[in-house]
């Protein structure tokens, strides 16, 4: 049976299921890559073998050695096959070596790649991943002789160490603390370094070892090993062509005095017709709790290399197979039910690292943001993220922009919406769960003391309320969402209108939580703030035709019609219409001019036009190259807002193309212009002013991607939660004759099918529940365990 090859094109196509991207010819024009993560050990890898591994983030702790290189995509960790007997050497991906093949092909799948090759008459596959419950990485050989004659084969890994802070830019002094040995009881691989990064407890630098021990293991007996990167590669050699390649066995050079990298070597003997399966591992003990001997032995051998990778299976299953839709758009089908899940949690939660950006931390906005991707398969991995960030706030209410997830710490910045952030997405907790007795968990602040979730909520909230302008508009501050509006109001003078639309937002719901706590002091005092928002944004913020963006601390309006430059900015707009601060002719008026300057082919602009000449008091912004990013590009997480935004002004078809351009598969049409992956979102695409207008960008490490699905989810499909149950509002293109949606809510699973053979975009006549017909579009709250059938009929 041959299987349906979804969105095909040149480089390659989605399976049938949607579960693995499959390339097929290894020369992408960016790297096709998979981020891989257990929550604890990740790794990336790309279509033709690239990539690195580390634990707990790629920035203070990486494994394995790479700098940033889109281009040349090169560093990996690489494993060549050679015929002994010929000495033709090729590798299990495209590179190092580049060979000629009888056929390539990538998969990239949800917690695994797999490269399946022939060479001459050497049929390989390649299994790569990470061990869901270790911090274990596993390469899985499998070789298989389909040639005429016996082959003795031999298999050998070259990766160099990191070991620490990375990058190590400066090899010659990291070097100099690495020590690495082979040990016969695991067929591979211990090394240490002697130096992390850190200071010790007194303050002194570089006093402290790397507090774990590595090691590089394989299943069968190797016959050689090296740990040299000078004796494998040759000092004139190349990852292509490495000297290592040329002789019958490794240097076996180990030590302290090399330059540390990883090698094993085995020789398999291949009859015709005959195939074998070696397994590599990679790993990181941490010297206090975990044996690196007992981790590799546990893991370097077939049998629990299988086993382990049945559990990938189920693990990935708890998050990603609670949800499912079936709508008559593949794209959003696939996306929605699949890519945009992994890409969530194993990227940005998880690995929290990709090709474009190494992040060594959580950005206190962004992960909380991306936590929301839990809430229907596992609310309490999004509460676990909400009162870990509520930890990074100060006393004063406000918080570190991003802090590092080892050892914590990172700047306090004059950032003027990082903190409404907790209160915003607690609210989104409270309405999926109805938990609330998250508001009573206590929490630490950074410079002491504990309070509630509540007061930290409340701290964010009145800490906001004293950075109001005169004329009663919030201020900018260092900047707001947008962090390119970096120098708008670092004298706290300059405003943000769109700051000013988030807090309305958040009081909004706000206003009864307290309320319900019996604060009613801090209640009404949000309720004065909340009335006075609506008046002030609409009387100082409104531009004529749309909303202003900010005023600078010289009063100079941002996002006016009287500027020649960033004349409308999307934010204000939609944030305008989802707070509620614009009334239906406002709201109506804002998003038709986000229709007429900012929706453009490949989705909605974050600003028209782009800044062309540096503008100092307004920020970096306006460094970037005009199209490019926020300034003026497709910045994806906004623009997934704009759907949001155009279904609540009941412009159903608009919301779907806002969607359908940014939703990446369909992109898939012109991949050299576009460039990217086709499987998850990019974090810009160039926008008109751009010679390369279209071109995607920054993908894997972007925020987009729990909002793409969100925005599909609980806007266009219009399910979604509210205090008293789930309700069903969709706003879906016409033409569809309706979708199904199956989902978990509060412990019930709800299978909704919903028919629009009468082809509204809106609207709902009836819907039975069990067979039942309810009075409204929201369905009971069952919380019983079981199963309810939902039939929803529009028009
Ligand atoms: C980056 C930041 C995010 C910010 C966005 C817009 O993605 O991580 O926090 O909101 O840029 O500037």
């Amino acid at each position: 049976m041959t299987e349906a090859r979804k969105f095909k094109n040149k480089y390659g196509y989605f399976t049938d299921d949607g579960r693995e991207y499959v390339i097929t010819e290894p020369k992408t024009p960016k790297p096709w890559a998979n981020i891989i993560s257990n929550g604890d050990y990740s790794l990336m890898i790309s279509q033709t073998g690239g990539g690195y591994s580390w634990r707990g983030n790629a920035g203070q702790n990486r494994i394995t050695r790479s700098m940033q290189d889109i281009i040349k995509d090169p560093w990996g960790k690489y494993v060549y096959i050679r015929d002994v007997e010929t000495k033709e050497f090729w590798s299990a991906a495209w590179k190092p070596v580049m060979a000629d093949y009888e056929y390539y092909e990538v998969r990239h799948g949800i917690g695994y790649s797999i490269f399946n090759q022939k060479i001459n008459g050497i049929k390989s596959k390649m299994k790569v991943f990470v061990v869901p419950d270790a911090p274990v990485e596993i390469i899985e050989i499998t070789l298989a002789n389909e040639s005429e004659r016996k082959r003795i084969l031999d298999v050998t890994t070259f990766f160099e160490w990191g070991l620490g802070f990375a990058p190590d830019e400066h090899r010659e002094f990291h070097k100099i603390f690495i020590d690495s040995k082979y040990e016969d009881d695991i067929n591979g691989l211990l090394v240490d370094k002697y130096l992390w990064g850190f200071p010790d407890e007194k303050g002194r630098n570089n006093n402290i070892s790397w507090e774990y021990t590595a090691f590089h293991a394989v299943s069968e007996r190797p016959k050689s090993y090296d740990g040299d990167k000078e004796s494998f590669i040759g000092i004139y050699g190349h990852e292509s062509c490495p000297r290592a390649m040329k002789e019958d066995k490794l240097a076996q050079r180990v030590g302290r005095f090399v330059d540390a990298s990883g090698s094993l070597q085995v020789e398999l003997e291949l009859k015709k017709g005959e195939s074998k399966t070696v397994v590599f591992t990679i790993g990181a003990a941490m010297k206090s709790y975990e044996d690196p001997k007992e981790l590799a032995n546990k893991y370097t051998n077939v049998e629990a290399a299988q086993k382990a990778f049945e559990d990938v299976h189920k693990f990935w299953s708890q998050f990603i197979d609670t949800e499912e839709i079936k709508t008559p758009d593949e794209a959003m089908n696939i996306m929605t039910n699949v890519w945009l899940k992994y890409q969530s949690i194993s990227c940005r939660l998880w690995g929290k690292s990709a090709y474009y950006q190494t992040s060594a931390g959580y950005g206190y906005r962004d992960q909380l943001q991306d936590s929301q991707i839990f809430l229907i398969s596992k609310p309490e991995y999004t509460k676990k993220q909400i009162l870990m960030h509520a930890e990074q706030q100060f006393n004063e209410g406000d918080v570190l922009h991003w802090w590092f997830t080892i050892r914590g710490g990172g700047p306090r910045t004059k950032c003027s919406d990082d903190l409404l952030w907790l209160p915003f997405i607690l609210e989104a907790y409270l309405k999926e769960t109805k938990d609330f007795t998250i508001l009573d968990e206590r929490v630490s602040f950074l410079d002491g003391g504990r309070a509630t979730v509540y007061e930290h909520c409340k701290r964010a909230i009145e800490r906001a309320f004293h950075r109001f302008s005169p004329r009663g508009i919030p201020l900018m501050g260092d900047h707001d969402w947008n962090d390119g509006l970096s120098a708008i109001g670092n004298d706290w003078k300059g405003e943000s209108f769109w700051v000013g639309e988030f807090l309305y937002e958040i009081l909004k719901e706000f206003i009864s939580i307290a309320r319900e706590r019996g604060d009613y002091q801090f209640a009404d005092k949000c309720k004065i703030v909340y009335e006075s928002l609506k008046e002030n944004l609409n009387k100082y913020g409104w531009d004529g035709e749309w909303y202003l963006q900010a005023t600078t601390d010289h009063g100079l309006k941002v996002g006016s019609k009287e500027n020649e430059e960033g004349k409308i900015f999307l934010n204000p707009q939609i944030w305008a219409v989802i707070s509620g601060i614009a009334d239906k002719d406002r709201a109506k008026k804002a998003m038709e001019a986000v229709t007429k300057y900012l929706l453009k082919d490949y989705g909605t602009l974050l600003l028209y036009p782009a800044y062309t000449k540096v503008r100092n008091d307004i920020g970096y912004i306006t460094r970037y190259a005009p199209g490019l990013r926020e300034n003026g590009g497709v910045y994806t997480h906004a623009a997934t807002w704009s759907v949001w935004a155009y279904t609540l002004i009941g412009e159903s078809e608009l919301a779907y193309e806002a969607y359908k351009r940014i939703c990446p598969p369909n992109r898939s049409d012109n991949p050299d212009g576009y460039m990217c992956e086709p499987y998850v979102t990019p974090g810009n695409t160039d926008g008109p002013l751009s010679p390369y207008y279209g071109r995607g960008g920054w993908t894997w490490y972007t925020g987009s991607s729990q909002w793409l699905h969100r925005v599909a989810t609980h806007w266009i499909l219009g399910v979604r939660p509210t205090y008293e149950g789930l309700l069903i509002d969709p706003s879906i293109p016409k033409e569809w004759d309706g979708f199904t949606y199956r989902r978990q809510f509060r412990g019930a699973t709800y299978l909704i099918n919903v028919n629009n053979s009468a082809h509204v975009n809106r609207g709902i006549k009836e819907i039975y529940v069990d067979g039942k017909l309810i009075e409204n579009n929201v369905l009971p709250d069952f919380k019983d365990g079981k199963e309810h059938r939902v039939k929803v009929l529009m028009g």
